[in-house]
C-alpha cells in the first residue's frame, strides 16, 4: 500500500519547502535602517540617541499627556535652543523629513503609529501651502 521508497524523500522535500521561509529569511535580515540625520545640521536630540532609540514612543505619550492634560507645555531643550513640546512643535522641526527619518525605521519594523491621521509631517503642510 505504502510506497516506502516515496514517504521519505517526500517528507524531506515537504520540511525543506515548509521551513525554507525561516531559515532563508534567517540568513538575511534585510538591510538595517539607515534613517537620515535632520537636513538642518543640529548634533543632538532631545535626550541621547540610544535613549530616542528605545524609548521615544513612550516620551511622545508623556509630553502628550504633559501638553493637554496638564496644560504643561514647557520648552525643552535640544542643541543650544529651546523647542515647544510637541509632536510637530520639536521633532518634526529638526526630523523634517519624515519618510526618510521615521518611516525609515517603522517601515523596517512594520509599525505604522496612527499620527499622522490627525498631525501633519512638514511634508503635508509644504503640500498644503502649494495648493491651498
Ligand atoms: C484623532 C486625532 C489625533 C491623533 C490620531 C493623534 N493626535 Fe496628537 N494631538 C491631537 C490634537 C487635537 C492635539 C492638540 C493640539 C493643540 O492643542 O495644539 C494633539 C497634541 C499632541 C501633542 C502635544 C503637543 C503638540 O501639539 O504636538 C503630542 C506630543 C501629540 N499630540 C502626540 C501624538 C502622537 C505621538 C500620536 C500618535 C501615536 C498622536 N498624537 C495622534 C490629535 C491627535
Ligand atoms: C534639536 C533638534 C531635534 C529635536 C527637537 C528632536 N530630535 Fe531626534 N535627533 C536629533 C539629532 C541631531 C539626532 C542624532 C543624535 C546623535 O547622532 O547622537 C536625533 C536622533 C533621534 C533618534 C535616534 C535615531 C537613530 O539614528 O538611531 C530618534 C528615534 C529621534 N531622534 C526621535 C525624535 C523624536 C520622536 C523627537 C520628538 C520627541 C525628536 N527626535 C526631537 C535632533 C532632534
Ligand atoms: C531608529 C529607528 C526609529 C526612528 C528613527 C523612529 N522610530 Fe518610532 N519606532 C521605532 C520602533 C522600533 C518602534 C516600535 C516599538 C515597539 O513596537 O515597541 C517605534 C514606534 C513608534 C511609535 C509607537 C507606535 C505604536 O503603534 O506603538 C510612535 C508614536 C513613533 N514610533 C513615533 C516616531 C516619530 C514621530 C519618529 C520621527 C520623528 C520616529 N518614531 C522615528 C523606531 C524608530
Amino acid at each position: 500500500m505504502y510506497n516506502k521508497g516515496l514517504i521519505i524523500p517526500g517528507l524531506v522535500v515537504f520540511v525543506f519547502i515548509a521551513t525554507f521561509p525561516l531559515w532563508y529569511n534567517g540568513l538575511s535580515a534585510g538591510t538595517a535602517p539607515k534613517p537620515e540625520p535632520p537636513p538642518g545640521g543640529e548634533k543632538t536630540c532631545v535626550a541621547p540617541k540610544e535613549v530616542m532609540r528605545s524609548q521615544h514612543m513612550v516620551m511622545l505619550n508623556q509630553w502628550r499627556d504633559e501638553a493637554l492634560r496638564d496644560g504643561l507645555r514647557t520648552a525643552v531643550p535640544a542643541d543650544g535652543k529651546e523647542y515647544r513640546k510637541g509632536l510637530q512643535l520639536a521633532c518634526m522641526s529638526c526630523h523634517t523629513n519624515k519618510d526618510k527619518f521615521c518611516d525609515a525605521c517603522h517601515n523596517y519594523v512594520a509599525v505604522q503609529p496612527y499620527c499622522w491621521s490627525c498631525h501633519l509631517a512638514p511634508a503635508d503642510i509644504a503640500a498644503k501651502k502649494e495648493k491651498p
